[in-house]
């Protein structure tokens, strides 16, 4: 099977270390900026069973504009561009074999998950693209494709929120009279041992474990709940899909 990457930056990079896993079954060739025009990358796009398109929406037009002069009428095209419409891909592309697909990051630690929506694809190609979703990442198919911009806000951006509540609790840690590299192995281990504990129970079980009442816990969850935090993190989350609905029009 080969399989071609457009746009060989953080998300390319790690589908293609994902995919390295399997080199004796998939090959995988990476196209950037400096390697789009060239004669062999116009080969492997030519010969290439599937597309991945992980270049930023605002730079897809221009990627296409090239690509779609070697492109193969058989080839699956997988976009995993925020926002990006599949009638959008169509029509850029020239390609009906399309999948949408929204991953995020975890897939570089074998942690990946991601929703995906195939269209124009026969049976045997959607069988063939889901074998090799499964190899990138943990994944469900959609019917839906607004379920696509959904998730994009959830799990795509997602690792982001967790990094930036860790980034403020390194910053508090700081101004508690913690050095930086203190601050970090602090921070770190409590938020790996948080992903670990995960697995065991609830959320709001475990929360229960460490919250005692009348304690240092709930103290500080009673700041958390007074300022709203769910009210926040809902706001956030609609305005990543909000974003996500408009970047098609980018
Ligand atoms: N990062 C995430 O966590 C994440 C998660 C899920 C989905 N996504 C989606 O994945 C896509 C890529 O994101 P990313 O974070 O990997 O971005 P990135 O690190 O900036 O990678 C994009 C790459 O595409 C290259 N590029 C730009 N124009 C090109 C062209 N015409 N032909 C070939 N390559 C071109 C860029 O080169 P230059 O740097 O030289 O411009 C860069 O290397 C985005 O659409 C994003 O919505 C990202």
């Amino acid at each position: 099977m080969q399989v071609t990457i457009i746009g060989f930056g953080t998300m390319g990079q790690a589908i293609a270390k994902a995919l390295s896993d399997y080199a004796g079954a998939v090959k995988v060739f990476g196209i950037d900026k400096h390697n789009l025009h060239d004669n062999v990358s116009a080969k492997n796009i030519q010969k290439s069973d599937f597309l991945i398109l992980a270049i930023k929406p605002q730079d897809a037009k221009e990627a296409l504009k090239q690509v779609k002069i070697s492109l193969n009428k058989k080839t699956i095209l997988i976009s995993i561009m925020a926002g990006v419409s599949i009638k959008k891909l169509v029509a850029l592309s020239g390609q009906k074999r399309i999948i949408r697909m929204m991953p995020n990051l975890g897939l570089s630690v074998g942690e990946g998950i991601a929703f995906w929506k195939a269209s124009g694809l026969s049976l045997p190609e959607v069988k063939k693209a889901k074998n090799l979703i499964n190899k990138i990442t943990e994944n469900f198919e959609t019917k839906n494709e607004d379920a696509i911009n959904k998730v994009t806000a959830i799990s795509g951006s997602g690792p982001a929120y967790f990094f930036l509540l860790a980034d403020c609790l390194i910053k508090t840690s700081q101004s508690l009279g913690f050095t930086q590299d203190e601050s970090r192995k602090l921070v770190g281990k409590t938020l790996k041992a948080s992903a670990l504990l995960s697995k065991e129970a609830d959320y709001s079980e475990l929360i229960k474990k460490i919250a005692s009442k009348g304690g240092t816990t709930e103290a500080a969850l009673k700041v958390f709940r007074k300022k709203n935090i769910a009210r926040l993190v809902e706001e956030a989350v609609f305005s990543a899909y909000r974003r996500a609905q408009e970047l098609n029009n980018a």
